[in-house]
Parts: C-alpha cells; structure tokens; sequence
C-alpha cells in the first residue's frame, strides 16, 4: 500500500479545533482510497514560542522535511501581539518557511457557493450563481524578501527600504503554474501587474506575453492592479485564473476571499521547487487565520482546514479521487443545509465544529 509522511502543524486559536476535523476527515478517505497518511505533529507559531522560545523550532522544520507535504493550521493571536514585529508568530514562522522550502506558488481559490450567495458583501445580484476564482500568488520574491531591506537613519530620520525585485525565471515558473492552472479550468488568465509605474511590471507583464504562446489554448490578459482590485468586485464571474506578484497576491487575494463572503471555506495551497513522485512538495493552510475571537469553543468551521487537506492529497500525493470525494462531501453537506455560524441563514442547520465534520464524514461514506 502506498505510505505518505504528513507534517500537521495545528498551530494557534482555531487551529489545534479545525485540524481534528481535517484528521478525522483524512482518515476516512485514506481506508476508502487504499493508502496510507503517517501524520505527525509539530508544534509552530505562538504554541512554539511558549513551548519551545521560538515560532518556528528546528524539531519543527526537521519533521517537515522528512514529510511530503504539510498540513498547516494557522498561527498568531492577541498574546504574542507585544512580541517586536519580526518575532511574532506570523513573520517568524511562515514567512521563514516559505523561504525555506521555496514554496514560490501559492493557489488560493475563491469559492462563492451557489447556496451561500447571500454571506457576500456584494449584491447578490453580481453573483447569482456563485463564482469560482483561483489567485496564483507567486510567493517567496518580490517586496517580501528582496534586499535591501531594513531601516536606517539619514540626515537625522528614520528612513525604511524594502526592496522589490523579480528575476524572469521566477515570473516563468509561476507563470508556468498559472497557465496550466487555466488549462485544467475555464482556460482564461487575467495577469496582473503596474506596468505603468514599475520596471518589475514592465518585465512581468512582457515575460508572461512570451510565454503564452506555449499555451495557445489559454486566452490571457493583462490588468493593472488597481483596476484588477476594481474589476473583482465590478464582476467577480468574469475572472476564472488571476497571477500576481507576492504583495499585489496578497492585497487581492484577500479581496477575493472576501468576496466570497465565507473566509472560513477557503484553502489554500504553497508549493514548492521539490518535485515528488506523484506532485510537489507543498504546505496547506486555511486562508482565514486564527479567529482568537472564537477559539476553542467549537464553533469554527472546519471546511477552509479539510478542503486544505484536500489540496494536499491533490498537489503533493496526486490523489485526485480522494481529492475530488472530499470536495464533493464538503458540498454534499452544504447542500443538505448544515452551516457553521459563518455561513449560517435562516431555514439551514446551524452546527458547531465536530459536526460539521460529521456531515463531511457521513456524505464521504
Ligand atoms: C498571507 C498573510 C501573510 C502574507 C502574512 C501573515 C505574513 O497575509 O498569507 O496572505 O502577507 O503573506
Ligand atoms: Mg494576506
């Protein structure tokens, strides 16, 4: 039987809750679908500072290198808030393991269900039908991590330099991802970028004109990213792949996510340069972090976490059937009216955290 090594690393507020789901969710349709998950825990973010005196310990980086794949829950909160910037959880924990394991392409897909139209801030009329937009992020260049980059006094002041830099080989490789992307959907590619304003736009929006002819199938175009913020929720259906730099994907894909109007469904997926025999190696998070406002009373939902684990059977393993069993229980459930509180209307079954990882269950089997 096929064996894979998972990293879980549940992390802070809601995550150690809606990781359990994930896990119990895994361990269904790994007996369903003939392979095995050796998972093991490790501790990040807030959780390894109290423990361990930093956010991201080198017992924790070693397991993720022995693994696959991991499966990541989410990290920061309130208490570590007083922390200097640069050692809270979120910089001192994610943002170093991108680094490390190079994981360049960040998907992010932006899911408005047909049924939960209503959760969106924008008139429901824009969305009848729901949407289906997926961000592709490129994610460890640009103002992140380009150098310099630090602050320093000049003539008496303060003065901050963050450096925003793209080699052509990085917007191919991530250029490479969105299109096939594309391929596997509607087959259009919008690119976003402020070639009006920057040399780094100049050079994106010129490497992924080059590269298209590879992928005569795929219709691209180009926006400037503030229309792009504006078009999105002008016409959320008229997008299908979006490719953006590290910050604009970041600004975006919050937007997107908002839009949905449900950040507690939306997964997200950082793959990496090393290849796996059947994927790449890559981490799994949900996009819509700690919720310290609810954590630990069993009422977050756990979708965003198990539709993470789906990802990862997906990108990292190719399990696509197992992939493809969870997303449609996750809208099995949906459709039979279960709803955490943040999706929750009138007429539907309001549900806590566990059960709405027994709908997820029941609908698989
Ligand atoms: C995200 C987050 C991170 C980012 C932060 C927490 C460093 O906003 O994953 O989108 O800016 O990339
Ligand atoms: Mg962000």
């Amino acid at each position: 039987m096929q064996s894979y090594k998972i990293a879980v690393l549940a992390g802070d507020g809601i995550g150690p809750e809606v990781m359990q789901e994930a896990v119990r969710v895994l361990a269904v349709v790994q007996k369903r679908f003939s392979f095995q998950l050796e998972l093991t825990e490790a501790r990040v973010g807030g959780a390894a500072i109290d423990h361990d005196g930093e956010a991201l310990p080198p017992r924790t980086v070693e397991v993720c290198e022995q693994s696959e794949a991991i499966l990541f829950g989410s990290v920061g909160g309130p208490k570590w808030e007083a922390l200097p910037p640069n050692q809270q959880p979120e910089r001192a924990a994610l943002l170093p393991l991108r680094k490390h394991f190079q994981l360049f392409a960040n998907l992010r897909p932006a899911v408005c269900f047909p049924n939960l139209t209503h959760a969106s801030p924008v008139k429901e009329e824009l969305i009848a039908g729901g949407f289906n937009v997926l961000c592709v992020r490129e994610l460890t260049g640009g103002l992140y991590f380009g150098q310099p980059k630090g602050t320093h006094m000049e003539n008496g002041e303060a003065v901050a330099v963050d450096t925003m830099i793209y080699k052509q080989s990085e917007i191919e490789r991530i250029a490479h991802i969105a299109f096939k992307a594309a391929q596997g959907r509607s087959k259009k590619l919008t690119s976003i970028d402020k070639a009006n304003v920057l040399e780094n736009g100049v050079l994106w929006r010129k490497t992924v004109t080059a590269l298209s002819s590879q992928y005569p199938d795929v219709r691209l175009n180009h926006l400037y990213v503030d229309n792009a913020a504006m078009q999105l929720i002008r016409d959320p259906r008229g997008f299908d792949v979006v490719l953006a730099e590290n910050l604009f994907g970041d600004i975006l894909s919050d937007e997107m996510a908002m839009i949905t109007g449900s950040l507690g469904m939306l997964p997200s997926a950082s793959l990496g340069t090393k290849e796996l025999a059947s994927g790449r190696f890559g981490l799994f998070e949900p996009s819509g972090g700690t919720a310290p406002d609810i954590a630990g009373k069993g009422i977050a939902n756990p979708i965003a976490q198990i539709l993470s684990a789906a990802m990862l059977l997906r990108y990292s393993l190719g399990q696509h059937a197992a992939a493809d069993a969870i997303d449609a229980a996750v809208r099995t459930a949906i459709d039979q009216g279960f709803r955490t509180g943040d999706i929750y209307s009138e007429g539907t079954q309001r549900v806590g955290t566990r059960a709405m990882g027994d709908a997820i269950i029941a609908a698989l089997s």
